[in-house]
């Protein structure tokens, strides 16, 4: 399609290992108001943090191939795992397509830094990955980067559990003993843990320990991308979200716009 007017108003594409990917569409919506999107979480092949690198590769472009034939302006890749795993083959495979990934937040965590302790949530195919290595070998002389590979976390997400005791125990177990009085930062790194944030607060009580992630950022950056080729929609509307999901489950799709509806904190 050459036409930039006709290309303007097709959606965004959205892809997620399941429903993780709604905390970074949430924010999406927040900043571009008037777009479509569609979002096409992958629930029947999560996790995709425990898999080996080339099956995320492969079901991260089928997805993507997915949005493509549906007819999308722009892919955003909203799940850190996916992201390391594909987006580089699938720039170069599609280059005329503005695609945007997310990756653990590190780079803001650092620059606040007073040199104490940052903590990375993520998958452990996340953590394992080379563009994670990258990360932490840039910023490694401004804190004390503390990857914590998080396996079974995201499955809270896919539940819809989003507090409780089970969570508690949870972070207890794999977060709690490496919460030390120089903890600045907690990076959610996995789109999925957003939506824990709420209950991860509460059980962090009154340490003064920053939570953050890549969500808005990297909502802004499809925005400024879609800018730059003229394929922003800034008309007064409100335009249309649809959710679409692998696994053939109606309590999925309720659950995606619950998610989908918990006010950004
Ligand atoms: N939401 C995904 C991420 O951001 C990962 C969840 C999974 O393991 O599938 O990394």
């Amino acid at each position: 399609m050459d036409n930039i007017s006709e290309r303007k108003n097709l959606p965004i594409g959205f892809t997620d290992s399941g429903l993780g990917g709604l905390s970074v569409l949430r924010e999406a919506i927040r900043v571009m108001p008037a777009e479509d999107f569609i979002y096409y979480g992958d629930s029947q092949n999560a996790p995709y943090g425990t898999k080996p690198e080339e099956e995320i590769r492969n079901l991260t472009f089928a997805a993507a191939n997915k949005l493509f034939d549906e007819g999308v302006k722009g892919l955003v890749v909203a799940c850190n795992t996916a992201t390391s795993a594909a987006v580089r083959p699938l720039r170069n495979t599609f280059p005329d397509m503005p695609i945007v990934g997310i990756e653990p937040a590190i780079k803001p965590a650092a620059m606040q830094s007073r040199g104490g302790r940052i903590l990375v949530m993520a998958t452990p195919m996340t953590v394992k990955l080379e563009k994670f290595h990258y990360l932490l070998d840039r910023y490694k002389d401004k804190a004390q980067i503390i990857p914590l590979p998080c396996e079974g976390l995201m499955e809270f997400v896919e539940r819809g559990n989003l507090d409780g005791v089970e969570l508690d125990a949870y972070f207890e177990e794999h977060l709690l003993p490496y919460i030390t009085d120089d903890t600045e930062t907690i990076v959610l790194g996995c789109t999925h843990y957003p939506f824990l944030r709420p209950h991860l607060k509460e059980f962090l009580g009154k340490r003064p320990i920053q939570i953050i992630d890549g969500s808005l950022g990297t909502a802004l950056e499809m925005k400024r991308r879609l800018a730059q080729k003229g394929l922003l929609r800034t008309e007064n509307r409100r335009g249309n979200v649809l959710i679409q999901n692998s696994e053939n489950n109606p309590e999925l799709i309720k659950l995606s716009h619950r998610l989908l509806s918990l006010p950004v904190e």
